[in-house]
């Protein structure tokens, strides 16, 4: 691919960005989720089960342990976090990877003044592999784009870039959405609603991409207007053929979704006084279980705040914390894929 500038790169259409960062069908770095198509998502549940499969057992957890143990993966994560950050080094420690992690920018010489340019670029010479988490929307795109000029590149995984993308965790989404509904198809000819912040939840945002790679699959964004989602991702379902319906009451369509989605207001987000918006219109209660479907599913990438009210947790359709489960044995697959030990696992698997 020849050589362009930054600025070149980020002038193009996501879709061409996207093959800079990928090589035959093989990701180099997972910086948005529009890279995952539907055949690489097949691919990557399936491998996530297996390795699933493969971990109920001493010699399977051991065998796993012995894919990349000559391997060392670094997360950068200086945006709060605890499940992303522990699921990737959960995820890193199932394939046998050690992993190192820098947290906090004030222990790092970006208080010397060191731009975080020179200092990823030092942990590529260290890692073979780094997951990366900051506030600042399109920082991991431009140092996966850097990356493609430095020695001895290294793959990168967006683990969550400001209000823009979150790909794996869209990736697990749809990894249970696959699980729940796997006795009707997968999630085509689903209606799934989305709820909350839908402007600034990059969860959200990532998986109405994922989504319009199923088909025949409605949309219900519902938010407080002032926290609609954003024009680029309505342009997307819309030249994708995903019909989506806009609102701000959930309440008529709590009986006809198969799945609810629920976020949180992002409201770290705000600058100056809070809006006064009344949150409480934008949240799931145990009076509201009787409306739905028997298999409406009901996910919420987490943390929660009062958008899901603690009695419904042991509601059988409840999955947020199978969710949070699937994304260690997915993001563990994901990372298989890039380091090319995915047919090991599918073959030792099938040799057994
Ligand atoms: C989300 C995030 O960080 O965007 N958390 C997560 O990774 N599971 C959702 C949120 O913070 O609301």
């Amino acid at each position: 691919m020849s050589k362009i500038s930054l600025d070149e790169f980020l002038g193009m259409r996501i879709s061409q960005r996207c093959e800079y960062f990928q090589e035959n069908a093989r990701l180099l770095a997972l910086v948005y989720a529009q890279q995952l198509n539907r055949e690489l998502l097949n691919s990557l549940f399936k491998l996530a089960d297996t390795i699933r499969k493969l971990s109920e057992s001493r010699k399977g957890r051991i065998f796993l342990r012995g894919l990349l143990p000559d391997r060392r993966a670094m997360l950068y994560f200086t945006q709060p976090s605890t499940r992303t950050f522990l699921s990737f080094a959960s995820a890193c420690h199932i394939l046998g990877m050690n992993s190192s992690n820098v947290r906090d920018p004030a222990t790092s010489s970006e208080v010397k003044g060191e731009s975080r340019e020179d200092g990823l670029r030092i942990f590529s010479l260290y890692h073979d592999l780094i997951i990366m988490r900051q506030p600042e929307g399109g920082f991991c795109e431009n140092i996966a784009f850097q990356m493609l000029g430095w020695p001895g590149r290294k793959p990168i995984i967006n683990a969550g870039s400001g209000m823009d993308q979150h790909p794996t965790q869209a990736l697990l989404d749809l990894y249970t959405l696959q699980r729940c509904f796997a006795a009707s198809g997968g999630p085509d000819h689903k209606r799934i609603m989305l709820v909350g912040d839908l402007k600034r939840g990059r969860t959200a945002r990532s998986l109405a991409y994922l989504l319009t790679n199923y088909t025949s699959v409605e949309l219900i964004l519902v938010s407080p207007a002032e926290l609609a989602m954003a024009d680029d991702i309505k342009d997307h379902l819309q030249e994708n053929g995903t019909p989506f319906v806009e609102t701000d009451n959930m309440q008529p369509y709590l009986g006809k979704v198969d799945a609810i989605y629920m976020t949180r207001i992002q409201d770290e987000w705000d600058k100056g006084p809070k809006t006064s918006i009344d949150y409480g219109r934008f949240g799931l209660r145990s009076e509201h279980l009787k409306i739905l479907k028997p298999e409406c599913y009901i996910l919420h990438p987490l943390p929660r705040r009062a958008e899901i009210e603690t009695g419904i947790d042991n509601d059988r359709r409840a999955v947020y914390f199978d969710q949070a489960e699937n994304g260690m044995w997915v993001r563990a697959a994901l990372i298989a894929h890039m380091f090319a030990v995915d047919d090991k696992v599918i073959s030792h698997r099938l040799r057994r």
